[in-house]
């Protein structure tokens, strides 16, 4: 299998062999928990991880940490907004200090769509996409994929809308690249400037309708409205988007729709999303949380492992593991 790569940055940076491995990973985290962790880094260097947010974060930023942790790894939290970036450091110099400060890997979070690609030929160290500008945010497309395949199994044929802000979501652009390989078909909808004029793939159509692209939905993903990423003309939207785009129980209720509804959060009730939506047993956002610190376990062992040549990760039928090298990390 072909190494895990050192700069995780779009999801099209992994292979189907490698997204299989880190699902089967992830069950295997899920299953045993902290169990296997400590068996997992046993002998070995600690590995020091850092997050470094240049953006607001809940779930991603401590969900890393949490995984980061349960890992046996030793937790940095690089704060961006004291460090010497705002003494207008670049960001590759930063990262080789964190580096000869002897810190293994470090999880990005920027509002530059594209910043972490002038790495992926020359890394100072490893690095993961935590979600950059409306670039892409694999870890999050990832952790939503595992969610799915164990609410729903096969996801070959199935349908589901992505309702909100498309354009200016990271999120759909990760979801875009990774849910067709599992052969799903995707339908991006919401109003004018939110959707893009067109799309070239034969998965993933555009529908400005809501209760059409429902209709035809096996499942739902709803997007908050991206305010911060807007020029302005999309703002026109505001007013009228819970009436027209936004999903409730009598909306899916009118549509005989009783489907799984996904949210990668922050969720802003009364907008996209009903306040009787999110409290009933179709919203899965809560377990989309609760799989992303085993997903970003996964990933971060998945990429540490990498860094030694005797440490790889290993498909083995269903059943993947790190194998421990003699050198250790
Ligand atoms: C998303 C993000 O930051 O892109 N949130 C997340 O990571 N869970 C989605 C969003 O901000 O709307």
């Amino acid at each position: 299998m072909k190494g895990f790569p050192s700069v995780l940055e779009n999801i099209n940076d992994l292979n189907l062999m490698q997204i299989q491995a880190l699902l089967s990973l992830t069950t295997e985290y899920k299953k045993k928990d902290i169990d296997l962790v400590e068996s997992f880094y046993e002998g070995f260097k600690t590995p020091v991880v850092a997050t470094s947010f240049l953006e607001n974060s809940t779930r991603t930023k401590h969900s890393f940490a949490i995984a980061i942790q349960k890992l046996g790894g030793m937790y940095i939290d690089f704060n961006a907004e004291t460090s010497s970036l705002k003494k207008g450091e670049t960001l590759e110099e930063t990262l080789l200090t964190l580096k000869h400060q002897g810190v293994d890997c470090c999880i990005i979070r920027t509002s530059v769509s594209n910043e972490l690609a002038q790495f992926k030929g020359n890394h100072p160290l490893k690095i993961i996409n935590g979600g950059d500008g409306t670039n892409q945010h694999p870890t999050q497309a990832l952790l939503d994929l595992f969610t799915m395949v164990e609410n729903h199994g096969d996801l070959k044929g199935k349908t589901m809308a992505i309702i909100g802000d498309c354009v200016h979501s990271r999120v759909t652009h990760s979801l875009v690249e990774l849910l067709p390989q599992f052969g799903m078909n995707l339908i991006l909808c919401g109003p004018e400037g939110y959707i893009p004029e067109s799309i070239d793939s034969k998965n993933v159509s555009l529908c400005d309708n809501r209760d059409e692209a429902i209709s035809k939905s096996d499942f739902l993903y709803l997007l908050r409205i991206q305010k911060e990423r807007h020029t302005g003309k999309e703002d026109q939207h505001f007013a009228t988007y819970h009436e027209k785009y936004g999903c409730s129980l009598d909306v899916l209720g009118k549509l005989n729709k009783e489907i799984s509804v996904y949210h990668p959060g922050p969720a802003n009730i009364g907008v996209e999303i009903s306040a009787d939506l999110i409290k009933s047993p179709l919203y899965q956002g809560y377990k989309q949380v609760e799989n992303s610190t085993y997903m970003r376990m996964a990933i971060i062992a998945a990429i540490l492992s990498n860094r030694n040549i005797s440490c790889q990760l290993e498909l083995n039928g269903d059943d993947a593991r790190i194998k421990k090298g003699p050198t250790g990390l």
